[in-house]
């Protein structure tokens, strides 16, 4: 049973019971259909509709966003509720989202508890409210509340909800509150008079849906049905707002945000059965900036975490994270106190600390230094600690053998900055325990990351990609483009920052270290593009240097003399230089990189094509609603694909040797994500 209810006294309870969080699939409505006859016929002083568990109800179930609507439709059934003979009143549990506070709306009253979060996340989704949000919503709160929040997607806390008006009042126990009214104030929101409008509400919605959201069409609709809402009566509002979410919710980007938001459920469980080692005390072994992110992600999730630092680097390292706490403070997302209790809970010293459960190594990458951070740890530590390391390109199998027992040791890569980035990509090595793996799961869980588990590889799934975009882009300077032709092209296809931009960003040095290890084992028949060496060598290091791919006088700016070094070196090669079209830009480095992908998922580094998904999106910016390189991959068809990467097979036949698996599949019209 879905939905349950029963009369207490003269007042009836009707409970949403579909676990784990009350997602209104059909079987909820048909419940709640059934409750809503069941109520108009008992002679009640009121009706009360709350969540069985954590939630009051996630919104409508998404699972069910393929298939063809069937009834009945929860918009007809938020009316049903607001026209009952007797009010219903809502106690909101727990989460109230989508449908979920859109049957909130419906009600009379709504009354929270202290914890719950109230929000319309549909546009997070790719479509917009379906059952009355952008109707009501305005109709109770204002046109600008509503256009804030549903434009954002970001839900509200019951404190916040409570001050907009969002709901009526706060409890404990909200069902019981919510049962002892004797008589229930309020009116039907969807009978309030329509909203005033408000033009420059609108306008600054629109602005920062365009920033923040780049690229995706929900928002806007969302924004245009609540800006309607101050001329349209209700019916009308809600009928152009369920066309707009029919509509929607087949569109290609809702079916890719689905996919990452099903994929990210998928990946954040355990490949395992083991338990985790217990999370209480972390060790981070370097207080860069890279070791105080993650020592300052570990703080936020309630962890006691010590850095160790060599006794020189102490003030250094304390420093680091001290930067990151005020940072925080002043971007207001802690407070006072919880900037003190995180200092609180914050040791740096020289000495690893003998009762950490687990240690995360930040510290320089090198092999020789690992080593000995490694043997130090295995030493200092309880013997069952399970010991991490955060290198992004080093062997991880060549890290464990340094202790007597590898198992103990686990890849933990995480992304800067730490403590805000959402991948944490998680390395299985040749000996990695099933409960030191489980304890990397557990660590993402508890600090809000999305674990992707992947296997040993230079580069594990993202930097391995990385490099294949990269290498294709520099290919594409000796043969045409210059730099921010190549960003403007991948910008217009949705990353928030083209490849030589972010290069500057993160600092040219790391990649050229990494040209220069891998010198000795390089494929003489390989193309070598020098073009980013030359940029190294002119001193030019990135932002940091204040130049690098562009010069960084304040703003980013294109740069006669990295155009200069470009043109040099494809004269020196004896290159003709042809034009290449944005699209032309996008498609090649999207196939160089898929074609990565498919080695990837041959190899078995990556579990599966929506791993890869989330790797790309969370972790180097590859628009969300495109899903994902792989999904992405299929959208365009992995025969499209291969032509694109035979065009540039012919020009460097060693690099972009074609994966069998993406040959395979294009050969026989299957995508990536065909079983
Ligand atoms: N539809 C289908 N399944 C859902 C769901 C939904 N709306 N919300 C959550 N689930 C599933 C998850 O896939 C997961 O399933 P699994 O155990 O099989 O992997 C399970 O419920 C638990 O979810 P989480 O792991 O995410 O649990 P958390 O406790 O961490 O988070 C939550 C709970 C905050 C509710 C989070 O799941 C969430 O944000 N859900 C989506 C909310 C949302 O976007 N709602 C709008 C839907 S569209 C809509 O309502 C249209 C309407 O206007 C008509």
């Amino acid at each position: 049973m879905t939905v349950r209810w029963e009369r207490a006294g003269d007042v009836g309870l009707v409970t949403l019971d579909a676990p784990p969080v009350n997602a209104i699939g059909l079987a909820v409505r048909q419940g709640l259909a059934d409750a809503l006859d069941w109520a108009a016929v008992r002679d009640l002083r009121h009706v009360v509709l709350t969540g069985a568990g954590r939630a009051f109800a996630a919104g409508a179930d998404a699972r069910e966003f393929d298939a063809d609507p069937v009834p009945p439709h929860l918009p007809d059934l938020c009316d049903a509720i607001e026209d009952a003979p007797v009010p219903w009143v809502a106690a909101i549990n727990g989460v109230a989202l989508g449908g979920g506070c859109e049957l909130a709306l419906a009600c009379r009253h709504r009354i929270a508890a202290p914890g719950a979060r109230i929000g319309l996340p549909e546009v997070t989704l790719g479509v917009v409210p379906g059952a009355g949000g952008t109707q009501r919503l305005p109709r109770l709160v204002g046109m600008a509340a509503a256009l804030d929040m549903i434009a954002s997607g970001k839900p509200v806390t019951a404190e916040t909800a409570r001050a907009m008006g969002l709901i009526d009042a706060i409890a404990d126990d909200p069902a019981a509150a919510a049962a002892a009214l004797t008589a229930v104030p309020g009116d039907a929101v969807g009978r309030r008079p329509r909203p005033a409008p408000d033009a420059e509400a609108v306008a600054v919605a629109e602005a920062t849906a365009a920033r923040r959201m780049r690229g995706q069409v929900a928002p806007s609709r969302a924004i245009g049905l609540v800006a309607a809402s101050s001329e349209r009566d209700l019916a009308d509002g809600m009928a152009g707002e369920r066309a707009a979410f029919l509509e929607l919710r087949q569109d290609a980007q809702a079916k890719a945000l689905r996919h990452l938001f099903f994929a990210e459920r998928t990946a954040a469980k355990p490949p395992v059965d083991a338990g985790p080692a217990t999370l209480d005390h972390v060790a981070v072994v370097g207080g860069g900036t890279m070791g105080a992110g993650i020592a300052y992600a570990c703080l936020n999730a309630g962890l006691r975490v010590t850095v160790t630092e060599r006794p020189d680097g102490i003030d250094r390292g304390r420093a680091n994270v001290e930067r990151v706490v005020a940072s925080s403070l002043k971007a207001g997302r802690i407070d006072a106190a919880g900037a003190d209790d995180r200092r609180a809970r914050l040791t740096v010293t020289a000495e690893p600390p003998p009762d950490a459960t687990l240690a995360i190594e930040a510290a320089f990458e090198s092999m020789e230094v690992k080593r000995a951070v490694f043997a130090r740890l295995a030493d200092a530590l309880p013997s069952d600690a399970v010991l991490a390391t955060n290198t992004s390109y080093l062997d991880v199998d060549a890290i464990a053998r340094t202790v007597a027992d590898p198992s103990r040791v686990v890849g933990l890569h995480f992304f800067a900055p730490a403590h805000v980035m959402k991948l944490l990509e998680i390395v299985r090595g040749a000996a990695t325990s099933d409960r030191a793996l489980a304890t990397g799961h557990a660590l993402a869980k508890r600090l809000g990351k999305v674990p992707v588990t992947v296997g040993v590889c230079d580069g594990f799934v993202g930097n391995r990609i990385l490099a294949r975009h990269r290498e294709a882009a520099d290919a594409l300077l000796m043969d045409g483009a210059l730099p921010h032709e190549v960003d403007a092209a991948m910008e217009a296809f949705g990353y928030p920052m083209g490849p030589y931009a972010a290069q500057d960003l993160s600092g040219l040095d790391i990649a050229h270290a990494n040209r220069r290890r891998e010198d000795a084992t390089r494929d003489p028949a390989r193309r070598y593009v020098p073009i980013a060496d030359r940029v190294v060598e002119a001193g030019r290091l990135g932002r940091k240097a204040g130049a690098g791919w562009y010069a960084y006088d304040g703003e980013r700016a294109v740069d006669p003399a990295v155009q200069s070094i470009v043109l040099e070196e494809s004269r020196k090669a004896g290159i003709e230089r042809r034009s290449f079209a944005p699209d032309d830009i996008a498609e090649r480095l999207v196939a160089a990189m898929a074609n990565e992908a498919a080695l990837i998922l041959e190899e078995g580094i990556a579990a599966s094509p929506a791993d890869i998904d989330l790797v790309t999106v969370l972790g180097y910016g590859f628009p969300r609603w495109r899903g994902g390189l792989t999904w992405h991959a299929d959208a365009v068809g992995l025969d499209r694909i291969a032509a694109t990467l035979e065009v540039m097979q012919a020009e460097d036949p060693v690099a972009w040797r074609m994966a069998p698996l993406l040959a395979d599949r294009a050969a026989c019209g299957a995508g990536f994500h065909d079983r």
